[in-house]
């Protein structure tokens, strides 16, 4: 079974071929263009992924050594994320399918990240427990097999990765932030700065906007500005933010834990690349003797391998789409089972 998967939901342009389970093409094209004006442009984004996306499938094609006519299924993402950027590779999966007639599978993105777990060697084992987060998801989702996802608790407010992102910015690390985060993170003392992690009704749920206006209100006491911030002592606020990130996504993975019969536990989306998040819930994973499973980084972040994957896992539960599906920018509200 030859599977093509398609990803344009945000800023990378992915193209992937996957054939019995195995990666024959995982290409990726970043559009590093947007660091210059402090995020993703939702319009040059499109352009972008129009541009390279042909040029791409003809490579990923060469470089998995197949035909184009050797494809079994196509599968693409229809959402959530930028709706110029997903129709693209939408709109191409439903053409390719169309003249090569063959079955068109449109695939969730974040579901998509939870089978990124899938593609490593040590495969999860059902039940598992995921933490999906993202530049614009948090998720805590228990899932029972394929078809079977509840979703125990999400962000109230804003995602984990969104946090890094306008935390970074504050601080004045640039853009993306998550990954220069962690790295003054690695020079900083995480215990300098006692930020506050939010109490929330809901059990399972998140919150990181009050965290957000903590390292605001500390940045406006003692300096003012972010201009004024000496860069020795961004590496503190760096890496007490992160702390706290950390104590935050561990209290609610741990109360899951305990409270849910789980063979597997796993670390999915583009934050899933932080060094001190893996290890935290390596360090949990440790202590109830559960099988973890955290991506290697390059499947952290949007890739078309995901798609491809969960296309396929779809497709053998014989879950098609037609060719009228269309792209949503939301994640759906009955899209995951609730508690
Ligand atoms: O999954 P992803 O690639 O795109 C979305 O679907 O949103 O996630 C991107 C997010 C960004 O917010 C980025 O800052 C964050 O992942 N990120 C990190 C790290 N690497 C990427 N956050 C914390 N630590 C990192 N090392
Ligand atoms: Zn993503």
């Amino acid at each position: 079974m030859t599977i093509l998967g398609l990803e344009s939901s945000c800023d990378e342009t992915s193209v992937s071929i996957i054939q019995d389970g195995r990666i024959l093409s995982n290409l990726i094209a970043s559009q590093d263009f947007h660091v210059k004006y402090g995020g993703v442009v939702p319009e040059l984004s499109s352009r972008a992924h129009l541009q390279i996306i042909a040029p791409l499938f003809k490579q990923a094609l060469e470089v998995a050594k197949i035909k184009k006519e050797d494809i079994d299924v196509v599968a693409a993402t229809a959402g959530p994320g930028l709706i110029g950027a997903l129709l693209v590779g939408l709109n191409f999966g439903k053409a390719l399918a169309y003249s090569l007639n063959k079955p068109f599978v449109a695939v969730n993105h974040i579901e998509g990240h939870i089978y990124s777990g899938f593609l490593m060697d040590k495969k999860p084992e059902f039940p598992l427990l995921t933490l999906v987060v993202s530049g614009g998801h948090t998720l805590l989702l228990l899932v029972e097999d394929d078809l079977n996802i509840t979703k125990l608790g999400s962000t109230i407010d804003d995602a984990a990765g969104e946090a890094f992102d306008k935390v970074a910015k504050m601080i004045g690390l640039g853009y993306p932030g998550g990954p220069k985060v962690q790295e003054y993170s690695e020079r900083g003392n995480p215990k300098a700065i006692l930020f506050p992690v939010a109490n929330l009704k809901g059990e399972y749920d998140f919150s990181f906007s009050g965290l957000k206006t903590a390292v605001l209100r500390h940045i406006q006491k003692e300096y003012k500005n972010s201009e004024n911030i000496p860069e020795e002592e961004k590496p503190d606020i760096a890496a007490s933010f992160q702390d706290a990130v950390v104590r935050a996504l561990g209290k609610k993975v741990e109360k899951a834990i305990k409270n849910y019969d789980v063979k597997t536990l796993s670390l999915v989306g583009g934050v899933a690349a932080n060094k001190v998040i893996r290890n935290k819930l390596s360090e949990l994973a440790k202590k109830y003797n559960k099988k973890l499973v955290i991506p290697d980084i390059e499947f952290c972040g949007d890739n078309a391998a995901m798609i491809a994957y969960r296309g396929g896992k779809l497709f053998e539960n014989t879950v098609v789409s037609n060719l009228t599906a269309n792209a949503f920018p939301a994640l759906p509200k009955d899209v995951f089972k609730k508690l």
